[in-house]
């Protein structure tokens, strides 16, 4: 963390240092006291999906405008193909709902609902050509979405090939099927049989399973939502043994817990309905925090999935047709910062990890996004921490009529946030332009998940056997068969054919450059404390280089990533 200032022209950070030589009539905009952090990046949200018989609230404008209100200036959702489905032309009908209306930037990760040779060659073309680097694969919702053992080990493999990245949710689907039977046929059926028919382990050995299936054949892997400390647990052994797995939690899960299940008002219990579901155990958001902390889970998203009260109610007699999501995508860094930093668990740099820098490493769209330094994105958020505000669906920006985090009390508001250089939060006042934000490609092969798969292939061919004689042993003779050595894998993935992490493609509205306004940022430095070039927020940098002036959660002078 250092003092600086920021420099922005064209959408893009030109400049970042002390003392910058800027143009006369620049605004500029005093940032002393405050964090100057990049703009959040939301790895999962669900805007208008066509989901469990009705369309979840939050639009594309909608649920952007939230979004860029809560300090998150990118978001990646989910395109969810039916069963049987041209992945292609779910992704083509994604793009149009989304393109038109999105008010920050965003990227798409494309889900695998069936698998064959149509949909391995859909893949490819995705990779290929539409900027997409990241698959979904359900191992629950039975008979929707749900893939079999064998076809994730495909689905995985292909990955693997194409340089993607695998995310399963992780739940036992036939489990959760014959519980909600058995549940429904004794008489259970309010909102609590939801989370009753998918325990903890029920999530926990799918996501050992997940890991396994995915080492098989070296494929990275990363579970979306982990909910409880078992699933936590079972990826911390996983990372232990090696395997290349990574972990994103929710909001939700960090700030709420599963107690909601059993309130008296049908409404209020159903609002907290998702999966996997929010957990009894009250020390689960905490936990889940400490494993942010410790680098066991990585990446924190919203699962924003929003329904009404009337849409919630298709499942008044049956929880298990009460339609599955929560908000999150406008409070989630609000909710980070109150239970992750002010509560001393972390302190700020971590935040900007686990809020933007690890998403964007792992869908390889940094240093364009998750850094503030020359040549990034100008996605900036002033973050003053001595502010507070009270979240409430009273006064939230989102389509829907219920708060997950209602009363809630968040030190932490973005006072200023700064999409492609234009200011959509000014402060506090939100300003968001529907049709501002861009589609962002993710291309495949991400160096930060990559280069490590590489290595661990060229380790398992090195403990190949390599044997000349075959024929000799088993009693053949030589001329029969010429014998070469078979390499235990396909031929390894490469790094150098890894693209470079800076992203040149323009994106498919063709132009960076969205707005006029440029501005600089000024902080005093008290200390003289100053850095001439770019800062990142590097949690795998070595700590030498990032100063922290002041203890988390604490008073700051223009604090700067
Ligand atoms: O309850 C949830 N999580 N709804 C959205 C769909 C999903 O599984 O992510
Ligand atoms: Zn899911
Ligand atoms: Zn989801």
């Amino acid at each position: 963390m250092v003092d600086n200032d920021v420099y922005v022209e064209d959408g893009v950070v030109k400049q970042v240092g002390r003392n910058l030589i800027i143009p006369g009539g620049t605004r500029v905009i005093d940032a002393r006291g405050k964090y100057v952090i990049p703009g959040g990046i939301d790895p999962h949200t669900h805007m208008q999906l066509e989901f469990m018989g009705t369309v979840s609230a939050d639009d594309f404008y909608q649920g952007t405008k939230a979004a860029l209100a809560g300090g998150t200036t990118m978001i990646i959702d989910f395109v969810i193909p039916k069963k049987g489905e041209s992945l292609i032309e779910a992704y083509r009908s994604w793009r149009e709902k989304a393109d038109e209306k999105v008010c920050c930037d965003y990227a798409l990760h494309v889900a695998v609902t069936w698998w064959s040779d149509r949909v391995k060659e859909e893949m490819e073309q995705l990779c290929k050509n539409d900027g997409v680097n990241s698959f979904k694969m359900f191992m629950a919702y039975k008979d929707t979405f749900m893939l079999r053992d064998h076809e994730l080990y495909g689905v995985f493999d292909h990955c693997k090939q194409l340089g993607a990245i695998a995310q399963v949710h992780a739940e036992n689907g036939d489990i959760i099927a014959e519980n909600t039977k058995k549940l429904l046929a004794r008489g259970v059926t309010g909102p609590e049989g939801h989370a009753l028919s998918r325990p903890e382990d029920v999530e926990s050995e799918a996501v050992n399973r997940a890991c396994v299936i995915a080492n098989q054949v070296s494929c990275p892997l990363y579970v979306v939502h982990v909910m409880s400390k078992s699933a936590g647990a079972m990826l911390a052994s996983a990372r232990n043994n090696g395997y290349k797995v990574y972990g994103e939690t929710v909001a939700a899960a960090l700030g709420t817990d599963g107690s909601n299940h059993r309130h008296a008002s049908w409404r209020h219990a159903a609002g907290y309905v998702m999966s996997p579901p929010l957990r009894d155990d009250p020390t689960t958001p905490d936990a889940l925090m400490e494993f942010l902390a410790k680098d066991i889970l990585q990446v924190t998203g919203s699962d924003n999935c929003t329904f009404t009260a009337s849409q919630k109610s298709l499942g008044q007699d049956n929880f298990s047709k009460i339609p599955n999501g929560v908000n999150g995508v406008e409070d989630r860094m609000s909710v980070i910062w109150e239970k992750g930093v002010h509560s001393g668990k972390m302190d700020p740099a971590r935040f900007v990890a686990i809020t933007s820098t690890n998403a964007a490493k792992i869908f390889n769209i940094y240093p364009r996004k998750g850094c503030i330094s020359v040549g990034s994105d100008a996605d900036i958020v002033i973050w003053d921490p001595n502010k507070t505000r009270i979240i409430s669906a009273k006064t939230h920006h989102q389509a829907v009529d219920f708060n997950i985090f209602e009363g809630m009390e968040c030190h932490g508001v973005p006072e200023y946030v700064i999409v492609n250089g234009r200011v959509c939060v000014d402060e506090g006042d939100l300003k968001a332009v529907q049709g501002h934000g861009n589609f962002i490609p993710t291309p495949v092969f991400p160096p930060y998940v990559y280069n490590m798969v590489k290595n661990r292939e060229e380790e398992k061919v090195s403990n190949s056997v390599s044997r000349n004689n075959v024929e000799n042993d088993i009693g053949g003779t030589a001329e029969s068969k010429p014998s070469t050595p078979t390499p235990v894998h396909e031929p390894t993935v490469v790094a150098s054919q890894a693209p470079e992490p800076r992203l040149t493609t323009p994106s498919s509205k063709g132009q960076r450059n969205l707005q006029d306004s440029t501005f600089s940022i000024s902080g005093e430095s008290p200390n003289g404390l100053h850095e001439q070039e770019s800062v990142e927020m590097d949690d795998t940098a070595p700590r030498s280089c990032i100063r922290v002036k002041n203890p988390p959660g604490g008073q700051s002078s223009g604090s700067f990533w």
